[in-house]
This record gives structure tokens, sequence and C-alpha cells, in this order.
């Protein structure tokens, strides 16, 4: 009796709540076992004409690499992916308000998504569980790396925005029997995305839409949702490592021109400076993909630059030879000279009738000066000092003005020499000028 009296003494303290449930109570009522294929074998709608409707929601986690010799683009993302099970409901009031569960991935139908662009089985295991509400919803969230194939255009690299798909769909069931929706529009999914992503690297995130497509084969469509990847490259490194050593080395060149002619130094130097671009040409043929319909506007930069650089050294070749034309002209003019200073120069007065051109003769010898032969001078040593020092007094006094006087003696230049200037100076303006076209061309090429 009092055994009794106790027992309905808890029934009326707890009411209903005192039921203990388990989701083993949940699973049993549905009768969803590892044995029952029921629930793994079709698709799961009570009637053949009802649609499953997909929701998808991705989000990029990080952006692995992107490989623009191989056209690949690895980001790392996250799906969260969303269908109804209408052979899954129950009342949560009946199971203490059990409105959720996990069971494993086996047990029920999964959708056969998966994303057209990826070229590559990814092996990480996926969640091994499946969330289900007791309205029939049933969700997965996976976390995968997607190798896929992304047509770039490196145009404009290294200032260059790259767009990369992933088309996402079911490879076997139609329009009729599986509809994708996005769970989240493109703004937010930009926004999640931005939140999540650690780490960028090299490149920036710019944004993440979404927009959704049907293909149509032999009458059949299939929906696809397409996730848009918008990245936009950062350019400082290849500014710093390739642009900027570049544009220094067309500066030294430019700098060039005003190194003294007549001599190679000019010459090896511009060897040396072509020489250095053509060495880090090597390095933009490690970047860019091979093929590529448009020409990639730092190839044109290279190219355009290396091209006035070598067109450079062709003229201060040009200009070299008339140079050394000249000086040959002058070496046999000098000869003559030599007679006829034998013949009319007196050493005791220096007295010379030649006027401007003969003195500016004299000077411009390469082999400067040629004050008396070694055997004489011993001679001269020989028989006293101070002879001599007088006689050199008086060369160098002559040098002096012949020096002096070269200085005004302009008219004298030869032909050639007067044409390797006025050739080296319209050169100079002419290659100025194209290198600021060009490089302000090419800066807005990049920019727009
Ligand atoms: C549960 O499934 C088993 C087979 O997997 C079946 O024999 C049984 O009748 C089912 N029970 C209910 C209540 O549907
Ligand atoms: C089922 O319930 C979940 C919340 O648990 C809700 O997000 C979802 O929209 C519901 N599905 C349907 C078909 O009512
Ligand atoms: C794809 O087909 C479905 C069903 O016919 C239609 O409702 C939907 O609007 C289509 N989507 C597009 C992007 O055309």
């Amino acid at each position: 009796m009092m055994h009794a009296g106790f027992l309905l003494l808890i029934i009326l303290i707890d009411g209903v709540s005192c039921k203990v449930c388990s989701y083993q109570d949940v699973l049993d009522y549905l009768n969803l076992t590892v044995d029952n294929s029921v629930f793994k074998l079709t698709r799961p709608v009570l009637d053949h004409t009802h649609t499953t409707v997909v929701k998808l929601d991705v989000y990029l986690y990080a952006i692995l690499a992107v490989v623009e010799k191989t056209q690949t683009f690895i980001p790392f993302i996250w799906a969260t992916i969303q269908w109804n099970n209408e052979r899954i409901s129950w009342d949560p009031a009946q199971f203490c308000g059990i409105t959720r569960l996990s069971v494993p991935e086996n047990l029920l139908w999964k959708p056969d998504l998966f994303i057209y662009e990826m070229t590559q089985k990814d092996e990480a295991p996926l969640s091994p569980y499946l969330q289900v509400s007791y309205n029939g919803t049933v969700s997965s969230e996976d976390e995968m790396r997607v190798v896929s194939t992304c047509k770039m255009d490196v145009h404009k690299f290294p200032f260059d925005t790259q767009e990369c798909n992933m088309t996402i769909g079911s490879a076997i069931h139609f329009v009729e029997e599986m509809r994708f929706f996005p769970y989240s529009n493109s703004s937010r999914a930009t926004q999640f995305s931005r939140e999540l992503m650690k780490t960028q690297g090299e490149w920036e995130f710019l944004q993440l839409s979404i927009s959704s497509t049907n293909i149509t084969l032999q009458n059949k469509s299939w929906e696809l949702l397409v996730y848009t990847v918008t990245i936009k490259r950062r350019p400082l490194l290849h500014v710093i490592n390739f642009l900027l050593p570049i544009l220094f080395f067309l500066i030294m060149d430019l700098a060039s021109f005003f190194i003294a002619d007549h001599r190679g130094e000019k010459l090896s130097f511009k060897v040396t400076v072509l020489l250095a671009i053509s060495v880090l040409l090597l390095i933009l043929n490690d970047i860019l993909p091979s093929m590529s319909n448009k020409t990639p506007l730092i190839a044109t930069y290279c190219i355009v630059i290396f091209a006035l650089m070598l067109l450079s050294l062709l003229e201060t070749i040009l200009v070299t030879y008339l140079m050394e034309k000249d000086s040959k002209d002058e070496l046999q003019d000098n000869k003559e000279d030599k007679h006829k200073l034998v013949q009319t120069e007196n050493y005791n007065t220096g007295e010379k009738e030649t006027g401007c051109s003969c003195i500016c003769r004299v000077t411009k010898r390469k082999k400067q000066p040629e004050l008396l032969p070694v055997e004489e001078v011993n001679n001269i040593i020989q028989s006293g000092e101070s002879h001599v020092l007088l006689l050199i007094l008086d060369e160098l006094k002559k040098l002096q003005k012949n020096a002096y006087l070269h200085h005004g003696c302009k008219e004298e230049s030869t032909k050639s020499v007067y044409w390797a200037k006025r050739i080296n100076r319209a050169f100079f303006v002419f290659y100025v000028v194209t290198v600021l076209l060009f490089l302000s061309f090419i800066f807005m090429e990049w920019n727009s």
C-alpha cells in the first residue's frame, strides 16, 4: 500500500517530465539501424515527383596556392550542405524535447555533390557525422582542400586580379529531382570568408560571389551553383624583385650617355647592363605560363626596354666607330705635321707661323707630349743639367699655350666627330622621350 502511494506521489510531483530519453529511443522510433537500407538506397522522398532541395553554404578558409604555370587554384573551403529527408520526422515533445541528433554518415542517403573544376580527389577524411533534425532536415559539414583548374589571365601581371570558379552540382540528378540554393548571399559569404581567413599570403581575397545556372544536355537539365572567388595579387614582391631592377638598369643606361666617348668604356658598360637585364629575363620565364592569348604587359615591358638598350648600344658602337675613324685620320695628319714641324719649328725662338688650325692639330695628338727623343735627352743630360731644365721649361710653356688655344678651335673637329656628336645628342633626346612615353603608357595600362 505504502509502496503504491510513494509511486503516485512521484508521478504527481514530476508530471510528464520525469521520463528519461536517449537518442537511441529516437533511432528506435525511426527504425534507423545499420541494417535498415530504406534510408540509404534511394533519394529520400515519399513521392518520386518531390524535389530534393539542397541548400549549400560555402566559405573560403584559406588560399593555399595559386600556380599560374599550371593554372591551378587551391583554396581550402568549408561547405555546409543541407537537404530534406522525408522519411525522418519525430515529435520532440515525445522525446523530452530532443530536436536533433547526429548519426554516422554512412547511415543515410547523401546528395552526390561534386565540383566541376576539381582535378584531384581530396584525401582528407570527410566529417564522420550527419546532423538530423526532427523535421527531417539533414546537414553535413565538410572542410576540404580543392585542387581546381582556373583559367588565369596574366596579361596584367603582377598587377592582376584573378577570378576562379567553383561550380557545384549533382552529377546524376536532374533539375526536377534536385534543386540547389545558396544558404547565404554573396555579400554575407564574402564577409564571413573574410572573417574566417587567417593568412592570405601573396593573394588578397576580394570577394566570393554566388550565382545559379542550369546546363542542358540532350533535353536534360542540371542545376549548378557557381561560386566565384575574386583574388588580387599583392605586387610588391614582384615590383621589388623585377620591375625596379630593370628600371634601374634603364636609368643606368641613360646615365651612361654622360660617360666620355673616345674610349671603349662606355661600350663595355652598356654591354654589362644589357647582360644584367638578360639574367633578369630568365626569372620571368619561371613565373609566367607559356600559353597566353594576349602578350603579358610585363613581357612587353621587358622586351621594349631590352630593345631600347640594344639600340643605344648600337648607337654607341656607331659613335665610337666614327670617333675612332677620326682619330685614325688625325694620326695620319700628325705624321704629316711632324715633317712640317721638323722643317718649320725653331726651338730657340719658339715662334710659329702656323695659325690656329695647326696648333690645334698639334695639341690633339694622341701621344702627347713628344718633347724630345730619348737619346737626345740622354745626350743633353750628359752635357749639362741646367740646359735641359731650360729646354723642358720651354716645351712646357709651349704645351700650355697650345692647350689654352685648343679650346677656341672647335671648327677644327673633323666631319665624323661632328656627326658623331650630333647623332649622340639626337639619339639621347629620342631615347629619353621614348622611355618616358613608353613607361607612362605601360603604367597606365597596368593601372587600367
Ligand atoms: C524496421 O526495419 C526492419 C528491417 O531493417 C524491419 O524488419 C522492421 O519491420 C522495421 N520496423 C518498422 C516498425 O518499420
Ligand atoms: C527544420 O528545423 C530546422 C531547425 O532545427 C530549420 O532550420 C529548418 O528550416 C526546418 N526545416 C523545415 C523543412 O521546416
Ligand atoms: C533552372 O531550372 C529551374 C527549373 O526549371 C528553374 O526554376 C530555374 O529558374 C532555372 N535557373 C536558371 C538560372 O535558369
